[in-house]
């Protein structure tokens, strides 16, 4: 369900991070994600919905290699560049992950701002950050990212986003960013990426497949999932990428990391 569906209006929602307990729950308290450990009959797209956002922090710490350090940088760079009385981003927020560790890091006085179209998503932040007592520390808005406003931005986070938009809508995306930021702003934007040499990309697909057997998915789950996300999660290359980047207007930009083929890129308006 997003934002159109739910009656859920944009404006200021405040959400913020996890530790809700849930009965099947990780060691660190999160649900643990079994949604594609029962064989289904036909696997549907997938979708962030509220199944999803049930097992989400699951999900994707154990999906992502290298997850946990990208946040830890989200966290440094915005400790370094935040910008006093700035906006910082984090659009597809999901639970806010990154949002947190922007209102934990930026400048005092800078505005946290987090953005999803899903109200599922949304909801369960919100709670998060009720809980949390940082409700009022990080506004919420249950939005299309390719609609919303962006200014006076100091740090702008896509992480792991982009690649859910229509690709003919990222570039537009990224110019409209860059616009609405300021000078010495920085984009941090997350993607799984693909090599574009058939053999290599072969490899990169195997050792992240390993990578989730160990993280205790089943061969089910694998590939239930991989088929889920076939046409809804789009990648492109490392170089495509880096040219969208710089079609934008950013001056800079660098890999700051890389595990397998989920590549984080830092990219400055100078
Ligand atoms: C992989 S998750 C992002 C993870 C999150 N950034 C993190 O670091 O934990 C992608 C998110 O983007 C959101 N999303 C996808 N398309 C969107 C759009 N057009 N506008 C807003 N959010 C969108 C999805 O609802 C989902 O929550």
């Amino acid at each position: 369900m997003d934002c159109r569906t739910s009656g859920y209006n944009s404006p200021a929602n405040i959400v913020a991070g996890p530790k809700l307990m849930n009965h099947k729950q990780t060691t660190s308290g999160y649900k643990t994600d079994t949604l594609y450990a029962k064989s289904r009959k036909s696997v549907a797209p997938f979708e962030f919905d509220q199944q999803v956002a049930d097992v989400f922090q699951d999900m994707i710490s154990r999906s992502v290699p290298g997850y946990a350090l990208t946040l830890k940088l989200i966290g440094q760079i915005a400790a370094e560049y935040s910008q006093t009385s700035s906006s910082c981003f984090d659009l597809g927020c999901s639970l806010g992950a990154s949002a947190l560790k922007l209102q934990q890091y930026a400048a005092k006085d800078c505005n946290v701002i987090g953005i999803d179209n899903s109200s599922a998503m949304i909801d369960k932040c919100q709670q998060q950050l009720t809980a949390l007592g940082l409700a009022d520390q990080i506004t919420l808005r249950c939005e299309d990212i390719n609609k919303a406003a962006i200014a006076n931005a100091s740090i702008v986070v896509l992480n792991y986003t982009l690649q859910f938009i229509e690709k003919s809508a990222r570039q537009p995306l990224l110019n409209k960013i860059y616009q609405g930021m300021l000078k010495g702003g920085v984009l941090l934007l997350s993607e799984k990426v693909s090599h574009p040499h058939s053999e290599t990309e072969k490899l990169l697909t195997e050792l992240h497949l390993n990578y989730k057997r160990q993280q205790g998915y089943s061969e089910m789950e694998i590939a239930q999932k991989r088929s889920s996300l076939e046409y809804v999660l789009i990648a492109e290359t490392q170089q495509q990428h880096l040219d969208r980047i710089s079609s934008a207007g950013f001056g800079r930009a660098t890999i700051i990391n890389k595990a397998l083929n989920f590549t984080t890129f830092m990219a400055t308006k100078t």
